[in-house]
């Protein structure tokens, strides 16, 4: 049983949108490895001798001790890496799994349900639609300028559909941004905050007033920011939406 990581997907949150094989290696394995953002509901399903919290946030581990961790209990045991979502999404899915390798330790990687779709869909808001738009692009909301690699400019006039992940901390420079590199300044955003929790909801406005509203209503993280046309017509009435 011993000797291998499972990188596992817990999706957005839900139990429920947990995969068949994410449930199963959770029952099987030694020991599960959960990140901060997994959601206390998903925590409720883990064996609690088996659960150790190693989120950044919770434990105060760094990145690289983290990886060390995980490499010295897969000597011996069957471990689970829950990440929230998918981990190959902002998930530093990739980063984990070179360590892996690098100290020749097995591994097997379980998509998960990303937030990038799944948290806009549970809102009513398709990220494409066959007659609105054709492209959706996710970035994160969390670079730092000096050394950004996102295209601001081609990005404001690509037309599709923008999701931004980690994004309420500098929503007011992002949406600044997308303004400056000429996006119609009119062009309507959603955020929806807390997905899939049960007490989550929807915020609405356009690139050049989301900010303000965001800090008017208070606005925390997790937040999925949704940006193009496709907002404009969530497919659930306000009132039928349990986000
Ligand atoms: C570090 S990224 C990880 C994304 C993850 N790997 C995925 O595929 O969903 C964390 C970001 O995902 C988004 N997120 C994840 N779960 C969410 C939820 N339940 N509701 C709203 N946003 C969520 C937020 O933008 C949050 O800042």
């Amino acid at each position: 049983m011993g000797g291998k990581v499972y990188i596992v997907g817990a999706g957005p949150g839900d139990p429920s949108l947990l995969t068949i094989r994410a449930l199963e290696l959770i029952s099987e394995a030694d020991l599960i490895l959960a990140d901060d953002l997994i959601g206390e509901e998903i925590k409720k399903v883990i064996p609690e001798d088996k659960l150790m919290d190693v989120g950044k946030k919770t434990s105060g581990l760094a990145q690289e001790e983290i990886n060390r961790l995980i490499v010295d209990l897969a000597r011996e045991k069957k471990v689970v890496r829950l990440k929230g979502g998918d981990p190959f999404l902002f998930g530093r899915g990739g980063e984990e799994i070179a360590y892996l390798k690098k100290n020749g330790v097995k591994f097997e990687v379980i998509p998960g349900i990303t937030s990038a779709i799944a948290v806009p869909e549970i809102a009513g808001i398709p990220v494409t639609d066959r007659n609105i738009t054709s492209t959706f692009t996710v970035i994160t909301g969390h670079e730092k300028d000096e050394n950004s690699r996102i295209n601001w400019k081609a990005l404001s006039e690509l037309g599709g559909t923008i999701v931004i992940l980690m994004g309420v901390e500098n929503l007011k420079r992002n949406m600044d941004k997308l303004r400056k590199n000429g996006m119609d300044p009119k062009t309507s955003v959603s955020i929806i905050e807390k997905g899939v929790t049960g007490s989550g909801r929807v915020l609405h406005g356009d690139i050049s007033n989301i900010a303000e509203i965001a800090r008017e209503e208070d606005l925390s993280p997790p937040a999925v920011i949704v940006i193009g046309e496709v907002t404009r017509f969530p497919l659930y009435e306000e009132e039928e939406i349990k986000i």
